[in-house]
């Protein structure tokens, strides 16, 4: 059964084709502002133009047409409006044309259920860190539970802020991780968490008044090193809370080595599984959104309509 998925809740179009639990193709485009963050009306436009080239692609490199989709899935949030308007409407336009059904689906348990997927899995915590979201997560009683989260920014946010006081242009996670390699010095920054609960935007201020004080290097070093260790530390409560014995970490920051390490090492030290992410399947992407539609294929008819402020523990999981 082909699923074509859309991903539009940020800064990303992606579309990915699956068969099942296989995945057909996966491709994408990212909106890259020339300066500073996100503007929403410019990524939405991004996304319209950018719809019908990423769509053919997905479809060529799974080797099928558009009339062989048996069902869409588009992404209907959290995430920014204008984005989410452009992946859904795009979504019911084929659905209606070529007469097929649609699911939406949540952007958080896209990135969970990839990730259960690609690790195999079956009941982990789940760190889950991108650019607007950050939270540890378990399935309890048919939901994905929130157990701990930010109480102010989303990680991702958090690095690309700094990055932007660096003078890094967005995304700038990657470009802070490879500069932390050469970090010397360790400064230390504000550590907040609150049970499993974190919080990020004391460090940001922090790192206002240090900038142009100490070495770029050093402020990267010191700041993956002490907002990482916040996060396994709050995983790791989560794991010992719940008794989990395998972590998953998914969402775009889950592309981090130095975040996989901790990880791993935190998971070595209490016996439990761990394995790190495919970096083509951690940030948003579309075969996570057409995978996730296949598991929810039998729920049956949802309204499909953009959803900014969609909970990852408001959805009934009914396939579990
Ligand atoms: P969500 O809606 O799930 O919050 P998002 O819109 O933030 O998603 P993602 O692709 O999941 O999109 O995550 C993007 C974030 O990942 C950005 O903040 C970016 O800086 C960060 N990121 C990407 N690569 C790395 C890396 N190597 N190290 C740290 N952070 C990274
Ligand atoms: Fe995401």
């Amino acid at each position: 059964m082909y699923i074509l998925g859309i991903e539009s809740t940020a800064h990303t179009f992606g579309v990915g084709i699956t068969d099942g639990n296989r995945i057909l193709s996966n491709e994408r485009d990212t909106f890259m502002p020339k300066k500073g963050g996100i503007v929403p009306r410019e990524a939405a436009k991004h996304h319209y133009r950018k719809a019908p080239e990423i769509i053919k692609s997905a479809l060529e490199s799974a080797g099928i047409s558009l009339q062989q989709v048996d069902m869409f899935a588009v992404s209907q949030g959290p995430g920014i409006l204008s984005c989410l308007k452009a992946g859904v409407s795009v979504g019911v336009f084929l659905s209606r044309k070529y007469k097929k059904p649609i699911i939406g689906v949540n952007h958080c348990i896209g990135h969970i259920e990839i990730g259960r997927l690609m690790t195999g899995f079956n009941d982990p915590v789940i760190l889950y860190v991108s650019g607007g979201n950050t939270q540890i997560i378990t399935y309890l009683n048919k939901r994905y539970a929130v157990f701990g989260e930010t109480q102010d920014i989303g990680v991702g946010n958090l690095l690309d802020r700094v990055g932007r006081m660096l003078g890094i242009p967005f995304p700038a996670g990657p470009e802070i991780e490879r500069l932390s390699n050469g970090g010397r010095e360790y400064i230390r920054f504000p550590y907040t968490i609150k049970g499993m609960d974190v919080s990020f935007s004391g460090i940001e201020t922090y790192v206002k008044n240090i900038i142009g004080i100490k070495r770029r290097e050093d402020v990267c070093f010191s700041l993956q090193e002490t907002v990482f260790s916040m996060l396994i530390e709050a995983s790791e409560r989560a794991m010992a809370y719940c008794g989990k014995t395998s972590l998953i970490i998914t969402g775009g920051v889950a592309a981090n080595s130095r975040l996989n390490e901790m990880g791993k090492r935190m998971c070595a030290q209490r016996g439990a599984e761990f394995r790190a992410l495919d970096k083509e399947y951690t940030g948003d992407n579309g075969a996570m959104i057409a995978y996730t539609g296949y598991l929810m294929m039998n729920e049956g008819k949802t309204e499909i309509r953009p959803r900014p402020r969609f909970r990852t523990d408001v959805v009934e999981i009914n396939y579990r």
